[in-house]
């Protein structure tokens, strides 16, 4: 099935000026449909990850996310949702597969580069965060 999904371009990765380098593992990969560089205010961080709401790790999350301009970036292709999940890589890049983004470009558990939607109904949820 023919799906669209959602990655951003975390803080860490724009900082570190590897958005270039991340968009060429994905560019061949899956139909690029939108590219958008912006800076989250915390509302939309709290609402954006309001899944996570209560997690330890919730407050520091939104904190890092509104720290600097993220890149949203719309994806189509067959098994889309799955697929990008697969060339992102595990959450911490300390266990994430080789080649994966994650492992070439993260850091920590946290910045960890780059987000992806993880179901349709997240895709459908995130998309519209960047995508009007
Ligand atoms: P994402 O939603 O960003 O694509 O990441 P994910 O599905 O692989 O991981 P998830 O469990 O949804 O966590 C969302 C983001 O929260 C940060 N995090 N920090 N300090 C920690 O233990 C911790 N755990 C998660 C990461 O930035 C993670 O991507
Ligand atoms: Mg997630």
């Amino acid at each position: 099935m023919v799906e669209r999904t959602l990655m951003i371009i975390k803080p860490d990765a724009t900082a570190r000026k590897v958005i270039g380098d991340i968009i060429s593992m994905v560019e061949d990969k899956f139909e690029i449909r939108g590219i958008i560089m912006k800076t989250l205010t915390v509302e939309e961080a709290r609402e954006f990850y309001a899944v996570h709401k209560g997690k330890p790790f919730y407050e520091a999350l939104v904190e890092f996310m509104t720290s600097g301009p993220v890149v949203g970036i719309l994806l189509e292709g067959e098994n889309a949702i799955k697929r990008l999940r697969e060339v992102v890589g595990a959450t911490d890049p300390k266990k994430a597969a080789p080649g994966t983004i994650r492992a070439k470009f993260g850091t920590d558990v946290q910045r960890n580069a780059v987000h992806a939607s993880d179901s349709p109904e997240s895709a459908g949820y995130e998309i519209p965060f960047f995508f009007k």
